[in-house]
């Protein structure tokens, strides 16, 4: 019985230890989480991991190649970030985000990306 309560306790208490490390994310996690999986499409399967642009798709038409780009979106103005999720799109999803999440995307974007800026940015 003694060992019983014993068990249940250490797994209460390992429980209460595990959420409140959940709780604790730093700013940029949460920001990196958020531009990864925004409730639908991770932001980085299109413009990829830093914001730097993708090519999604390429095609030849007319005997040329066409490229399908997903833009580079690390380095716009902030008003233009905001407007552009309310502009119709053929191929970005719509998303449904707060403000605030939208700020914590930008930051993901031109903040926390500055310290792990990728070659492919240069262009
Ligand atoms: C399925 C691919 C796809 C996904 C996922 C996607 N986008 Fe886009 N996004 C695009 C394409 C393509 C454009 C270029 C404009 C257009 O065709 O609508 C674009 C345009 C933009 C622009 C405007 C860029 C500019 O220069 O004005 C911003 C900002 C943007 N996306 C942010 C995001 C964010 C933030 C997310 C995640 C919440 C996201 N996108 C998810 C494909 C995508």
């Amino acid at each position: 019985m003694r060992e019983k309560l014993l068990l249940i306790m250490i797994v209460f208490l390992w429980g209460w230890v595990a959420a409140g490390q959940a709780d604790f994310i730093t700013k940029d996690e949460y920001a990196r989480m958020l531009y990864q999986n925004p409730r639908g499409i991770g932001c980085d399967k299109c413009h990829g991991k830093h914001g730097e642009g993708m090519v999604l798709s390429s095609f030849i038409k007319d005997g040329q190649i066409v490229e399908l780009r997903a833009p580079k979106i690390n380095n716009i103005p902030i008003k233009r970030f905001y407007n552009s999720f309310e502009k119709k799109s053929n191929l970005m999803p719509v998303y449904f985000l707060t403000d605030k999440e939208k700020a914590y995307l930008y930051y993901y974007l031109t903040k926390t990306n500055e310290k792990e800026r990728i070659v492919s940015d240069v262009n």
